[in-house]
């Protein structure tokens, strides 16, 4: 059976957007509304897998439906709301925790990261984090997934819980006229440069928002003087750019600004070497400070004031709960019957 193309896709509300979000995840949206139907939801059940301050989660929610909305996702032709909305996301997660496996969960580094040592202390709920992941996913039945490289092994897991489902009730899916496979086999769809937006403090970390330094990363409300001082304080090395993009190889944080330029102009680390490589840091850096104030400027300022309209924030969540709603509950109608639950 054919399934219709859908494009799912999940930001949790924990800190702030950063540069890494941006270029990571969220350009990568506006641009898939092209082409597919798309669902970006504000995935606050798996905020809570680790402790959020009850007074800070709903400024967080907002901050980020905030930044679908100012870079450009539209809310009436896709779909944007927050998982809370939709309680069908945690009752397919459950019939999930009953498919999944141990040995699957065990698996995943993630949860081995983030749960550290201390794992006798870590919630339960941060351990099937990736079967609420992949309900979040197939209660919509998506085809296809932005995720970046640190959420693959979370996409391969969701479409093992895919397959085993489609296995273990095959002979019920049949029976209820849904042909050979209920849930499809989400695909990633990871592209482009700069994907991975390393620390301006240190190349070979991730840009991240619990780094305790603030010149570590860029925020998407950072005004123009503090994205300027950012870059300028950014850490290099006393060479000048070269010319060609494997002499960026053993130069991390070098190479991490040439890709974070050529990711926000939309061209190649190769062309942004053409145009810089040979000259000294700070020209490039003057460059960097200009493209990054012009891209960024305008979707930090249309971010800080949607912030303050809570009640027009709150009406999008709103609205797009109640249309991934409809979408959900069909399918959960159909897992009911699939699973044998005596329904209304
Ligand atoms: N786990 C993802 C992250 O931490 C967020 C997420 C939750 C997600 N559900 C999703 C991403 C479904 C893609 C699809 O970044």
């Amino acid at each position: 059976m054919a399934f219709k193309e859908r494009v799912f896709s999940g930001v949790q509300p924990t800190g702030n957007l950063h540069l890494g979000n941006y270029l990571g995840a969220i350009t990568k949206f506006v641009a898939l509304q092209e082409r597919y139907d798309c669902i970006y939801c504000v995935v606050d059940l798996h905020a809570i897998t680790v402790w959020q301050d009850p007074s800070e989660l709903p400024r967080a929610t907002r901050e980020v439906t905030a930044a679908f909305l100012a870079c450009g996702i539209d809310p009436k032709k896709q779909i944007i709301f927050n998982q809370s909305q939709v309680a069908e996301h945690a009752e397919l997660a459950w019939v999930f925790n009953c498919v999944s496996r141990m040995g699957w969960l065990n698996r995943m580094t993630q949860f081995k990261e983030k749960a550290g040592k201390d794992r006798e202390n870590a919630s339960v709920g941060l351990y099937v984090y990736p079967n609420l992941m992949a309900a979040d996913i197939l209660v919509y039945r998506a085809t296809h997934v932005p995720v970046g490289e640190d959420q693959k092994q979370h996409l391969e897991l969701s479409r093992d819980i895919a397959q085993k489902f489609n296995n273990d009730f095959g002979a019920s899916i049949k029976a209820h006229g849904y042909g050979e496979a209920f849930f499809p086999q989400p695909e990633p769809l990871i592209q482009g440069p700069a994907t991975r937006v390393m620390s301006l403090r240190d190349g070979s970390k991730k840009m991240s928002k619990s780094e305790p330094s603030d010149y570590s990363r860029i925020n998407l409300t950072d005004d123009a003087d503090t994205i300027a001082q950012k870059i300028r304080k950014a850490k290099t090395d006393p060479e000048p750019l070269p010319g060609e993009e494997k002499d960026l190889q053993p130069r991390p944080e070098a190479d991490n600004l040439v890709g974070i330029y050529a990711a926000l102009k939309g061209s190649s680390k190769a062309d942004v070497l053409r145009e810089f490589g040979g000259g000294q840091f700070s020209t490039f850096k003057t460059a960097l400070v200009d493209l990054s104030v012009a891209k960024l400027g305008p979707i930090g300022s249309e971010m800080k004031k949607l912030v303050q309209d809570p009640v027009y924030i709150d009406s999008v969540l709103a609205d797009g709960s109640q249309r991934a709603q409809a979408l959900a509950a069909e399918t959960m109608k159909a897992v009911k019957d699939i699973v044998g639950f005596v329904r209304r």
